[in-house]
């Protein structure tokens, strides 16, 4: 038998001329139509190629890695958060241990560039909760018959609903004031750049979606909706049979939310109206007279992974001033294991190595949902992911809490 030659393995960007190669295996792992992957390659605004790392065998691209560079708001805060993208290994190089080392690779990558943490959506959980990863925000989405989701009360607006022309460039901007109103006081909110902007209104086009805006008495637009709606045929009864998908809405103030949804339940002919991404504080479950009719459901969303924990823990402003020592745990990336001392005003924050007893002890992957406030201090403890005493936890809940809760309304 001959001898197989040694393979070479290398972890590196991708360089311009190997991109086609890189994103084929994405587009392969996911199952892209023919028609996706066309439609990806004249996307405007695609990810620079130093946001793209590989395993490549032989020269040949296996294993892929990218990310979105953009700023999130952390609890208001606009902190460096890249959302990662495009992870996959081709089946025939699968469980050899490629995507470890890439995860490795890329958690210096990260650090060397400032990136306190990064976030993702996972096809699985099991993935990367091995790579240190833990829950940051939760997926709500309601389905409705918009005929049985009356308000309690009887709302009036004098206001105006209006689509608008997705072409004109003053209509692209009175939605993009909104969104960039609404996300600036939240929590794990990426910002929209221009080049964000540009993609979402090819997106938008590309899928027919519609966009509306709720404009008060003095002509203020205070909400934006994006939604699509079709034929659906789904019963063969005469009757309601559209299906609406409404993949984006922003508020403001109240009265923008009621005036939207009273507008949406004015299509007389769906019959089913599907909500995704959902707002975890949205109160519409509290205005409505059967607030079941909503039927909520919840599933994950981001999940974050903690890359450098000081500069992770200062990013944010915190609801209260105190301090703590934390023993953090992580076997991926070695330079945040150990003991930490913590200390605030609310405002600013700082972090240095500490030794001896630590006031809470857990992992990395905890860590990340106490950042986010996904889960308080004491739901984490009570998860058997964090230990501490009584007091510790209590004034970790004070310290962490933020005014909304995490959700990161955003595809990548
Ligand atoms: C997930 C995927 C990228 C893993 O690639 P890989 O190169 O085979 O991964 P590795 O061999 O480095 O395995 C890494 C670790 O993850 C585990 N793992 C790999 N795939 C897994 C899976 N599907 N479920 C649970 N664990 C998995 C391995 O057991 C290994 O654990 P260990 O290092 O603690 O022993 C690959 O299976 C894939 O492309 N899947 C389809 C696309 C996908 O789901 N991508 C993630 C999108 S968010």
């Amino acid at each position: 038998m001959p001898e197989r030659r040694p393979r070479e393995i290398e972890i590196r960007a991708a360089t311009e001329a190997e991109l086609p190669a890189f994103d084929a295996v994405p587009h392969y792992v996911f199952a892209s139509s023919p028609e996706e992957a066309r439609a990806y390659a004249t996307m405007p605004s695609p990810l620079p190629a130093e946001c793209r790392l590989g395993v490549f065998v032989d020269g040949k691209v296996t294993t892929t890695y990218a990310w979105v560079p953009w700023q999130v708001r952390l609890n208001g805060r606009p902190t460096s958060i890249p959302g990662v993208t495009m992870v996959g290994t081709y089946p025939q190089f699968r469980r050899r241990g490629y995507l470890r080392r890439l995860m490795a690779r890329a958690m210096e990558v990260h650090r060397e560039r400032g990136e306190p943490a990064v976030i993702l959506w996972a096809s699985m959980g099991a993935i990367y909760q091995r790579f240190g990863y833990g829950r940051g925000s939760e997926y709500i989405s309601y389905n409705v018959d918009p005929r049985f989701v009356a308000s309690r009360e009887e709302f009036t607006w004098d206001g105006e609903v209006r689509l608008i022309d997705q072409s004109s460039p003053d209509d692209r901007a009175v939605v993009e004031r909104i969104h960039e109103e609404w996300a600036t006081p939240r929590n794990l909110v990426p910002m929209r750049d221009a080049a964000r902007w540009e993609y979402l209104w090819w997106e938008a086009q590309r899928k027919g979606h519609r966009v509306a805006v709720a404009e008060d008495a003095a002509g203020r637009a205070r909400r934006f909706i994006e939604y699509t709606a079709k034929e659906h045929h789904q019963t063969g009864e005469p009757g309601p049979d559209q299906q609406m998908e409404v993949c984006g809405f922003f508020a403001l103030d109240l009265d923008a939310r009621r005036a939207l949804w009273q507008y949406l339940r004015a299509h007389d002919l769906v019959l089913r109206a599907r909500f995704g991404q959902v707002e975890p504080d949205d109160p519409l479950q509290d205005l409505l007279l059967e607030p079941r009719e909503l039927r909520r459901a919840t599933g994950d969303a981001m999940w974050v992974r903690v890359v450098d924990i000081p500069r992770a823990l200062e990013a944010r402003p915190y609801s209260d001033a105190g301090a703590l020592t934390l023993r953090v745990h992580d076997d991926l990336a070695p330079w945040n294991d150990g003991v930490w001392r913590f200390e605030t005003d609310g405002e600013q924050s700082r972090v240095t190595t500490a030794a001896g007893t630590a006031d809470l002890d857990l992992s990395v992957n905890a860590l990340a949902s106490l950042l986010t406030v996904f889960r308080s201090a004491t739901r984490i403890e009570r998860a058997g992911m964090l230990s501490g005493d009584a007091a510790a936890v209590r004034r970790a809940d004070a310290i962490f809490a933020t005014a909304y809760a995490p959700h990161t309304p955003e595809g990548f």
